[in-house]
């Protein structure tokens, strides 16, 4: 990752008397324990953790982020043999997938069980399932002992964090803790899959890349991401079209298109690639040399913070190409775009 112009970070808060920031696994356990709310580290984003199983911490969960309770929250395990405690039955394709994926960027949505809260899943009869690979969460949990609803740890509608700092950024004095895991290796957020039907569904693209799931699945479904853009034909909850946005109003390129800033506008750039001189930005934030999207995703969030926080008048943001994670970067790009500009 390298920003082409102005080397300055963008202003991090320092955390509030109410949020610390730490790397003390026992604290973080015996808060969520005691129903508080933790940021938990993960290899994609971090996530706002609380204990799954208590509906009075999972409400807190949505009033920190400002979320509305039609968007339901994954629900995150130490280990597949926690499943029978928040699932009611396991399909064979769920083993094969925990099998090769988990623990990893992937969730699964499978039939529910009572003891799970209906806030938790909005009232539906599936659960979304997450085992995270971050030696970090897979400590919280197992130090828990309780299974950990965690959406991403941002209010509602924002960009996702990939930093502590980015946590305290966007909800300080909202959570109690935060657990420092240090930059999320993968950067983008998990791959979400339905088996509650007789076909797979892919509800949102994420961190593993459409190849892979082909490989894994054989023929599914895609809840397709252009009626997830007109919220009057939301596919699947929480599949909002406005989502991941940055404050600044964001305009997309094609991925081979031309950057061109916009005329008396302070514009910003957001790209990949190797060409050298693209003249009349104000700031460019490129994020890999190749255009390698496991690369691009490992940055992107954090890009997308520091041109936000930049002073521009409006991004300019490269797509990428639609191989690997450059899908899920596309869908949260498109998201970002969405609802026109302020
Ligand atoms: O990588 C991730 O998935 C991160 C980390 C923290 O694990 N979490 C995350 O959570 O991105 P969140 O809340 O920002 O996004 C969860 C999305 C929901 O908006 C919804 O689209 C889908 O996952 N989802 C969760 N539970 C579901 C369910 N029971 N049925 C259908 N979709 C569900
Ligand atoms: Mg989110």
């Amino acid at each position: 990752m390298q920003s082409q112009s102005g080397n300055q970070q963008p202003p991090e808060k320092t955390p509030t008397a109410l949020t610390q920031v730490g790397t003390d696994v026992g604290r973080a356990a015996g808060i969520v324990r005691a129903g508080g709310l933790v940021g938990m580290p993960t290899e994609t984003v971090y996530g706002l953790a609380a204990n799954a199983l208590d509906a009075g911490a999972v409400a807190k969960v949505f009033s920190a982020k400002g979320r509305p309770t039609f968007d339901p929250l994954i629900v995150h395990l130490a280990d597949v043999s926690d499943l029978s405690r928040v699932v009611s039955i396991v399909p064979a394709l769920a083993w094969r997938l925990a099998e090769s994926c988990w623990p990893g960027p992937l969730t699964l949505v499978l039939p529910k069980a009572a003891t799970v809260p209906d806030l938790v899943t909005s009232g539906l009869p599936g659960v979304g399932i997450r085992i995270p690979a971050h030696a970090m969460a897979q400590q919280l949990l197992r130090e828990a002992g309780c299974p950990l609803a965690a959406p991403s740890a941002n209010p509602f509608g924002g960009i996702s964090p990939t930093t502590a700092a980015h946590v305290v950024a966007g909800l300080g004095g909202r959570v109690e803790y935060v657990l420092d895991g240090g930059p999320c290796r993968v950067g983008v957020e998990s791959t979400v899959v339905s088996l509650m039907g007789v076909v797979p569904v892919v509800l949102r693209p994420g961190g593993v890349g459409p190849e892979r799931l082909e490989e894994l699945l054989g023929h599914y479904e895609t809840a397709r991401s252009d009626a997830a853009l007109d919220d009057s034909a939301q596919p699947a909850p929480g599949m909002l079209s406005r989502h991941y946005a940055p404050r600044t109003p964001l305009r997309l390129i094609a991925a081979t298109g031309v950057a061109v800033p916009v005329p008396g506008r302070r514009s910003g750039l957001l790209t990949w690639g190797s060409e050298s001189e693209i003249p009349g930005f104000d700031r460019i934030f490129r994020l890999c040399s190749e255009g390698n999207p496991e690369i691009c995703a490992a940055g992107f969030f954090a890009a997308l913070r520091d041109l936000d926080s930049a002073g521009l008048d409006v991004i300019i943001a490269r797509q990428f190409r639609e191989i690997g994670l450059g899908v899920a970067l596309n869908d949260r790009l498109r998201r970002g775009a969405a609802g026109g500009e302020k």
